[in-house]
């Protein structure tokens, strides 16, 4: 049994769930599932990322305090997890006593080990806000193609990148005014000092080969020591012996992992720093690729500083685009998963539909309303849940309700399923989730296939037993495929589970058979969907 803990990055706590969060969210949940119905032990933690100036300003503009903003997304955040089935174990805070202790351990660790530099820097500053200002909340009209209104890191018009000095009629977002430049002094952690365990570390695979290349080009250019401290007024944790300056949100983030692990040890009794200092647990991180940066170097240099183990994998995926294009406020294409359950769409369709396009790559997943409309209906109504809602009224209305045996022919299917649940186990592994989708829907076809040739509904008139032996090989396909899709599908396969009247299905138990045994009447587990409605809905 192998003991995993499992995160998925920490939602920042000034937004919404959207559609393109729950691409990780969802991945991360299939993965742990898999993880568990296989037998081994997981912990799946996540937090809520609640500090830095972003969440202090739009707390200020609602009028209410960063601490009344950040319970109100928690609450928010947490419901729209569980609606769609995302099995957290711990789900916390980064703003919490536990995180202010690590945060404060990790630092003295680094400062022990000389790792800590301070320098003077000099920074855009907004005299009328009394606040420096991060990239983000400087705008102005881009150096190079002149269009107005653009960000102080780059133009969204013509892709440039520039310093916010270099903005024309700089000016800050809040109140208007023109920023100036001043000096403070700041903390950097000394990134290079590490530069070689981190290049073993990257070099002993546990990031995607393909973004080898990337992370070598960091390398080369040697690592720039990074700046973990933020001038007051600042929503996080002060510097402990600072006058005034506090930890940078990037700092107390990923450690907020470790808080949230260590305030579910507390709960259920147990010790936690097992957990992040013995190679015995496997630690593994889902994030996107726009945080990569963070998660392949700072945060495994902090790992090492403060003495306790590196990820096992850091598994990165690409991001959700909507019908091709990156997804827009402006285009009405920032689906929140709110919009998606008002809508009165089924949370397992997503999840599906997210399966069936996810692979280990980083590459961008597309979620295509056609695509997505004809998957749910094509695969899940007309290939998996068929197999139940066509044998389950003859089983219960002239079977009485019981399974006998397989005959030869459908024996001879089952044995193909069962025999690819090694090839699936390993996709589930690799998060190779579209080939596992694949392969499922493939052998429900075969099954389906075999359903349609032999008849049952037929041959109960004439010979019941026969009719009996055909819808228990069908039956138990649809068992065997249930197991195996259970990690992306939780609710359906619970609904099979109440139908087949067989217990909790898991990769252990997927291949046993249910013979002369009773089932329950089928209910209803996946409706058709209709693409112009979902676009309706969906798109406006
Ligand atoms: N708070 C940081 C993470 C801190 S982890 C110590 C953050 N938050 S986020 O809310 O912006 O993003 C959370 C996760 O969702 C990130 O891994 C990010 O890559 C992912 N995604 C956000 N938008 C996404 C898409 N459109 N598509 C796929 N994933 C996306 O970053
Ligand atoms: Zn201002």
């Amino acid at each position: 049994m192998r003991k995993i803990l499992v995160t998925s990055a920490l939602p920042y706590a000034n937004g919404s769930i959207h559609l393109g969060h729950l691409v990780e969210y969802i991945q991360t949940d299939i993965w742990v599932r898999f993880q568990k119905l296989s037998g081994h032990e997981c912990l799946f933690v996540c937090a809520d990322d609640t500090h830095g100036t972003p969440i202090m300003l739009s707390a200020k503009r609602g009028g209410i305090t960063p601490e009344e903003l950040i319970a109100r997304m928690q609450r928010e955040h947490t419901e729209d997890f569980q609606a769609f089935n995302i099995s957290f174990d711990n789900y916390y805070s980064t703003h919490s006593p536990e995180n202010k202790e690590l945060s404060e351990m990790f630092y003295a660790q680094a400062q022990a080990k000389g790792l800590i530099e301070e320098k003077e820097i000099s920074q855009a500053y907004c005299e009328k806000c009394q606040l420096f200002l991060p990239d983000r909340f400087i705008k102005g009209t881009c150096p190079r193609c002149g269009a107005e209104e653009q960000y102080g890191d780059s133009c969204e018009v013509c892709s440039a990148t520039y310093a916010p000095t270099e903005l024309k009629d700089a000016h800050c977002t809040e109140c208007g005014a023109k920023p100036v430049q001043k000096n403070s002094q700041h903390y950097f952690f000394k990134l290079s000092a590490l530069d070689k365990e981190l290049l073993a570390w990257v070099k002993a695979g546990h990031i995607q080969p393909e973004i080898y290349n990337k992370l070598m080009e960091w390398f080369q250019q040697g690592l720039r020591d990074w700046d973990i401290s933020r001038d007051a007024p600042y929503f996080g944790f002060p510097i402990p012996g600072a006058d005034n300056k506090f930890f940078y949100v990037w700092l107390d983030a990923p450690i907020g992992y470790i808080a949230s692990t260590q305030n579910y040890c507390a709960k259920i009794n147990r010790d936690f720093a097992d957990i992040w200092r013995r190679p015995g647990w496997e630690i593994h991180h889902f994030i996107g690729k726009d945080i990569l940066y963070f998660h392949t170097l700072f945060w495994p240099a902090l790992l090492m500083a403060a003495g306790l183990q590196t990820p096992r994998q850091i598994h990165i995926h690409g991001f959700l685009t909507i019908n091709g294009e990156k997804m827009s406020k402006s285009r009405g294409t920032f689906i929140s998963a709110r919009q998606y359950l008002e809508a009165g769409l089924n949370p397992e369709y997503l999840r599906y539909y997210f399966a069936s396009k996810l692979g280990g790559s980083l590459n961008d997943i597309d979620l295509n309303i056609g695509d997505f409309a004809a998957r749910v209906n094509s695969d899940l109504v007309n290939k998996l849940v068929n197999i139940g809602s066509r044998l389950g009224s003859l089983v219960h209305k002239q079977l009485d309700g019981t399974l006998a045996k397989p005959d030869a022919a459908g024996q001879k299917i089952l044995d193909e399923i069962r025999a690819a649940q090694e090839n699936i186990t390993r996709d589930y592994e690799e998060l190779e989730l579209h080939k596992a989708m694949r392969e499922i829907m493939r052998l429900a076809d075969t099954a389906n296939k075999y359903i349609n040739d032999s008849t049952p509904w037929n041959t109960v008139k004439t010979d019941p037993a026969q009719a009996a032996q055909i819808c228990t090989s069908g039956l138990n396909c649809l068992k065997i495929l249930t197991a195996y899709i259970k990690p992306v599908l939780p609710i359906i396969a619970a609904g099979v589970e109440k139908f087949l009247n067989c217990g909790e299905l898991t990769f252990q138990n997927a291949g046993d058979l249910l013979l002369d045994h009773k089932i329950n009447a089928y209910e209803h587990l996946a409706q058709r969907i209709d693409e112009a409605d979902v676009n309706k809905k969906l798109l406006g």
